[in-house]
């Protein structure tokens, strides 16, 4: 196998794109196209303002540096299959929403209609690197798929790289990883596919920090696990000893855990909404109620099961009035997350209960209780003195983040309650 000269990944998204947009960076010589079947999203990759379709600390310096270099977003998806060497296929695998397993099993329609793609459409062979989360036999499948439906004189080894990276420090994470796995058939054009994919890793990360174990199982069995015990994949890391960032960093997230790879955190929404039902609570939050944060964790504008859509969907079933401020999270993203957890809703009542404010200040105004549901420095920064003033009394906080100087806001004058440490008001 030729050194990888092109890379294609199929897949804009949270993975694919900061992990292609980083590889193009340390890897100047290697042309990266990164494509989309989704035009808005290619657009916004696109975009002269670099308004880029996701937020994470420090990617738009990575694009910037590297966008028409050796880095190109596209939505000809069959072109960059074709030129490629060798194709990432970081396409989402949401969670089945009916059928055996909904509900928890991972749906991979997606990764095998991306490879069916790469079947019909190649001229030559490559190298296919699954990067999506995906059960253990998926590399199996789709091995059989391409064998199944390629010419004769396009050969295809695969490999599996599952990704490690955590959203909100994407960047950082892919500049230094604890390590990357790369799994791959322990036949000679096996080894030879994953020695071109650990070169291309070895222009920053260290090579002791490249895993190359021989088989699929052991790659495969770390994601699967996550999707079978919907564990942090790297408390799984942990267990195995090679993560240096869990430690600390994983108790401070105490109960902020959420997002698409994980459970979403179900205690603190219930414990939640349990605190609010306390009937002196009700009589007030019922009128008027802002939510501070939507996205799933700090640092990102992704949503995906975040706890602030199930509370917003359980607010809207009391009718109460909701103000929903986040400093990341696009308008039309809110509406959509809320239009499908509230599916009996019109979106034009919706839009009458639920307002979205451009400013923590604004949100709260005249509302009878504050909601923390992400954690977001800026919200500790506000200025709780003023929040106070404009709120109906008594004001309410409910920190389910453990995020605010919960005796500073009693000082106040609010009724605090911080979710997870037992306290009520
Ligand atoms: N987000 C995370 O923190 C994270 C971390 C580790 C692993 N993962 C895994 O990585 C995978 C990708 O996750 P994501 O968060 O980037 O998903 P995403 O939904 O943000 O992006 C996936 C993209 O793939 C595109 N796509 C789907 N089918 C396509 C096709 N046939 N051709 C071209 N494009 C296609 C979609 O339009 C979408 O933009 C998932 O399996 C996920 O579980 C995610």
């Amino acid at each position: 196998m030729p050194a990888v000269n092109k890379i294609c990944c199929i897949g804009a998204g949270y993975v694919g794109g900061p992990t292609c947009a980083v590889i193009a960076l340390k890897c100047p010589h290697i042309q990266v196209t990164i494509v989309d079947i989704n035009q808005a999203r290619i657009d916004a990759w696109n975009s002269k303002d670099y308004k880029l379709p996701i937020y994470e600390p420090g990617l738009e310096d990575v694009v910037r540096e590297a966008r028409g270099r050796n880095l190109f977003f596209s939505t000809d998806v069959d072109k960059g299959i074709q030129e490629a060497d060798l194709i990432f296929v970081s396409v989402n695998t949401p969670t089945k929403k009916s059928g055996i397993g909904a509900g928890f099993a991972a749906d991979l329609n997606y990764v095998e209609l991306a490879t069916r793609r790469i079947a019909a459409v190649s001229n030559s062979s490559k190298i296919v690197v699954e990067k999506s989360t995906v059960p253990c036999r998926t590399a199996e499948s789709m091995r059989t798929i391409l064998e199944a439906n390629s010419p004769a004189n396009c050969r295809f080894d695969i490999l599996s790289n599952p990704e490690f990276l955590a959203e909100g420090t994407a960047v950082n994470d892919l500049f230094a990883p604890d390590r990357v796995l790369v799994g791959s058939l322990e036949t000679p054009e096996g080894k030879v596919a994953c020695d071109a994919l650990t070169e291309i890793y070895a222009n920053w990360v260290p090579r002791e920090r490249i895993l190359t174990p021989s088989v699929f199982l052991p790659v495969n069995a770390l994601s699967a696990i996550c999707e079978a015990t919907g564990a942090n994949i790297d408390e799984v890391a942990y267990a195995v000893g090679k993560d240096s960032r869990v430690g600390p960093s994983f108790l401070r997230a105490s109960v902020g855990f959420g997002g698409s790879c994980f459970q979403k955190d179900i205690l603190n929404l219930v414990y939640l909404s349990d605190s609010l039902h306390l009937p002196e609570v009700a009589n007030y939050w019922r009128q008027n109620i802002a939510v501070l944060g939507f996205a799933f964790k700090a640092d990102t504008g992704d949503t995906r099961e975040s706890a602030a859509i199930s509370l917003v969907r359980d607010f809207q079933a009391e009718n109460a009035n909701v103000n929903i401020y986040d400093p990341q999270v696009v308008h039309e993203q809110i509406w959509s997350d809320l239009s499908e957890a509230c599916p009996t809703i019109p979106l034009t009542t919706l839009q009458k209960r639920v307002k979205i404010f451009s400013s923590a200040l604004e949100a709260c105004k005249n509302a009878e209780a504050v909601v923390i549901a992400t954690e977001w420095k800026e919200f500790r920064d506000i200025d709780w003195n003023v929040v106070y003033l404009n709120m109906r009394k008594p004001a309410f906080v409910f920190d389910g983040r453990i995020l605010l100087d919960a005796d500073k806001l009693r000082n106040i004058g609010f009724k605090v309650t911080v979710i997870g440490r037992g306290e009520k008001l």
